[in-house]
């Protein structure tokens, strides 16, 4: 058995080839285009994302089996008969619609988005963007007032123009801050709520299954790339938890039901739902910018090469009074604070570029630690966490958040978790059974006390709430 899972992310789209003999590896990845108009915006070319998605069916060959990971909460608005793309993809990391979302924020609408969605109010999320693309472009509502408008999260659009099936799965939609999470059906209520014309939105179906032919192969999988990761973590158990350290770090933990509590600044979410078995639940919570902050201390010139953020001589920046909170888009969970600024604190005139890396590393870990623990609050207690992504490379990186979180953290030998559970559920989806995996697991235990973690953490929060409102 040979399965092809690509990975069409935030950066790039890669192609993974599994087989039965449990082995993963890459066979293509391509970059794409991040446009910035403005301050604040990011956007992707649809039809480049599409080509390279092409390029890695084509240079994947014969398989048995195709799944899709997405990018999550990315969206665009397209011609329902033709295909043709009527925006650019309004990118997870845009935040254009901030004061949209300010004002349902005054109108006490966030109360029905988490109520309903399982989410705050936020532009992450895809629902106030495409009422943007409606409301701000002409074509697409040309397009509307012609009854051929599609909107939808960027999985419709490849599986519309893949498969000639305008659908979506149960964890993509459930992105879009439109969907109930209880009936997995679209909400009226919050489709008026943002302004979104329901008969645009694709279908809901299941994250794997019989979900259509990509030229004569089946396609046995398609869902948000957090969830796949999830699932290619080997979490199944409630209270198991994985965090990817990617552009952003996004934290998951199984949970038997959805979140209760509206206050804790979490995400209620869906992991996935195999075939007509019910959907299984999540709790989750991100952060933004991981190496997304590592990517722009290379661009300002404080590191050349990552082999320099896998070691540091001196101990912990925080231990020393320096802290960086990695705010550079705002603080997601769980302030759901977009004005946040980012900053260092602690500063002197012996400060080093050494110490503003090591600093801005443990930020991304504090941060991801914050969430950690928010989740764990609410899922049956479970000391291990599993991670992937970049920054799990970074043996400093591993041990300080061993330390901070005070858990065993589990590495794994296979980089490509999120495109293996894809292939995973991919293979499910289409009947061929489970997919073995030979991985190495590598565990770290804390190496400092829980006081000395505490004191980190304390003051860390203080940075964290100096940063806050900003903008
Ligand atoms: O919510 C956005 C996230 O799923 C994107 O992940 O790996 O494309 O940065 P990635």
């Amino acid at each position: 058995m040979q399965i092809l899972a690509i990975d069409q992310g935030t950066t790039s789209t890669r192609g993974l080839i599994a087989d039965s003999r449990g082995h993963a590896s890459i066979r293509c990845a391509f970059r794409h285009a991040q446009h910035r108009p403005r301050d604040g915006w990011v956007e992707h070319d649809p039809l480049e994302l599409l080509a390279n998605i092409e390029k890695c069916i084509q240079l994947a060959g014969p398989v048995d089996a195709i799944g899709l990971a997405n990018q999550g909460e990315s969206c665009l608005a397209w011609d329902a008969l033709s295909g043709e793309p009527l925006s650019p993809v309004i990118v997870w990391q845009d935040n254009r619609t901030t004061e949209q979302i300010e004002r349902l924020k005054m109108l006490g609408a966030g109360i029905k988005t988490r109520e309903i969605a399982g989410l705050p109010l936020d532009p992450y999320f895809s629902a106030s963007k495409l009422a943007w693309l409606i409301e701000t472009l002409p074509q697409v509502a040309a397009a509307h007032r012609a009854g051929r408008l599609r909107l939808g999260t960027t999985d419709a659009f490849f599986l519309q123009r893949l498969t000639g099936r305008c659908i979506t799965d149960v964890t993509t939609a459930a992105r879009t801050s439109l969907m109930d999470l209880t009936t997995c059906r679209w909400d009226p209520e919050l489709c008026d709520l943002f302004g979104v014309p329901i008969d645009t939105l694709p279908s809901i179906g299941p994250s794997a299954g019989t979900l259509g032919d990509v030229r004569g192969t089946p396609l046995g999988a398609s869902l948000v790339d957090q969830q796949a990761s999830l699932y290619g973590h080997g979490c199944r158990r409630p209270g198991d938890t994985k965090v990817t350290f990617g552009t952003g770090a996004f934290a998951l933990g199984i949970a038997h039901e959805p979140l209760r509590d509206s206050d804790s600044g979490l995400i209620s979410t869906l992991a996935w739902q195999v075939g007509s078995d019910p959907a299984s639940h999540a709790i989750e919570g991100g952060v933004y910018d991981a190496s997304a902050a590592v990517e722009w201390a290379k661009g300002l010139g404080l590191f050349q090469d990552y082999a320099e953020l896998a070691r540091f001589e001196t101990s912990s920046a925080i231990g020393r009074e320096l802290a960086f909170v990695p705010a550079l888009s705002g603080l997601a969970c769980p302030h759901w604070d977009r004005r946040a600024g980012a900053l260092w604190l602690g500063m002197h005139g012996g400060t080093t570029r050494r110490d503003l890396c090591q600093s801005l590393l443990e930020g991304i870990a504090l941060r991801s630690a914050e969430v950690v623990e928010a989740i764990s609050a609410h899922l049956p207690s479970n000391q291990r966490i599993s991670v992937d992504g970049g920054l799990a490379r970074s043996p400093y990186f591993v041990q300080f958040f061993a330390d901070v979180t005070q858990r065993e953290i589990v590495t794994h030998g296979v980089d490509e978790l999120t495109a293996y559970g894809c292939a995973s559920l991919a293979a499910q989806g289409s009947g061929l059974g489970a997919l073995p995996l030979s991985d190495t697991p590598r565990i770290v235990l804390p190496g400092v006390s829980m006081t000395t973690a505490s004191a980190w953490r304390e003051r860390f929060a203080i940075a964290v709430a100096r940063s806050a409102s900003w903008r």
